[in-house]
């Protein structure tokens, strides 16, 4: 298959769809999750092949919470058997895995499991992969003025939870919605968007590709005269 012309540094994930696929196929929503996890490997394995070095995903909004208990249980629980299965992979691609969002909300269990799969992962140099968990825009504008106001600090940037990580500069959403819905708000200000209507769990290597294509065609100008 062919590889993208321009590469990004940081593509980022509004991963949805998982519920409607599966209700096409006549199936509880979550068996969407599972096939979600694919495309999330699949995505990772392409992004290290093409030298991508961060790709991020969102995973579990703070609005997420408010779904059914048992599809909450059920993200829970995928989530902590997804990370046991790709210990071996991260280590092996040399990726470093990192969680982001308001985890004083997750169970002792599953922050146990991701302080262990950061820790195992740290040395990681080929690419950084991070999951978005918990997470709001809001959220994290609102704890960084906090720290930022107690800490004295200027640049907000500094204090976000995304420190010391690039811009996206790509934004892939699927299944047609064309929102944020909270996603890294301060983040994204200069962010190029690609909005396709695959459903995540059908979002591959060449769906991907598609996007990066179009991201190639994009004419980013900060604000600048070219
Ligand atoms: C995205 O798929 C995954 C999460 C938000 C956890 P959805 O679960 O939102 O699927 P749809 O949008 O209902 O089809
Ligand atoms: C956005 O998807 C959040 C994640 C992908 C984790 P949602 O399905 O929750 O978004 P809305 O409700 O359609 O805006
Ligand atoms: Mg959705």
């Amino acid at each position: 298959m062919d590889k993208p012309e321009i590469v990004p540094l940081h593509v980022s994930f509004i991963m949805d769809g998982n519920g409607r696929w599966a209700r096409q196929r006549g199936k509880d929503r979550i068996f969407g999750h599972f096939e979600g996890v694919e495309s999330v490997r699949a995505v990772m394995e392409a992004s290290v092949e093409w030298g991508i070095k961060y790709v991020s995903f969102f995973a579990f909004s703070e609005e997420n919470w408010n779904r059914p208990e048992t599809e909450v249980l059920g993200l829970m629980d995928l989530m902590f058997r997804s990370l046991r299965n790709e210990l071996k992979t991260f280590l092996d691609n040399g990726i470093r895995f990192r969680v982001l969002g308001d985890l004083s909300r997750v169970s002792q269990r599953l922050k146990d499991e991701i302080k262990h799969m950061e820790d195992a992962t740290a040395g990681g140099q080929n690419m950084t992969a991070i999951i978005f968990f918990s997470y709001s825009g809001k959220w994290d504008i609102r704890q960084a003025a906090q720290r930022m106001a107690v800490e004295g600090g200027s640049d907000i940037a500094d204090y976000l939870i995304t420190a010391g990580i690039p811009d996206p500069d790509l934004l892939i959403r699927t299944s047609g919605e064309e929102r944020i819905s909270n996603y890294m708000l301060w983040q994204l200000a200069y962010t190029e968007f690609v909005f396709t209507p695959t459903l995540w769990p059908d979002f591959r290597k060449e769906q991907y590709l598609d996007a990066l294509r179009e991201y190639a065609s994009r004419d980013r100008r900060f604000g600048k005269v070219k």
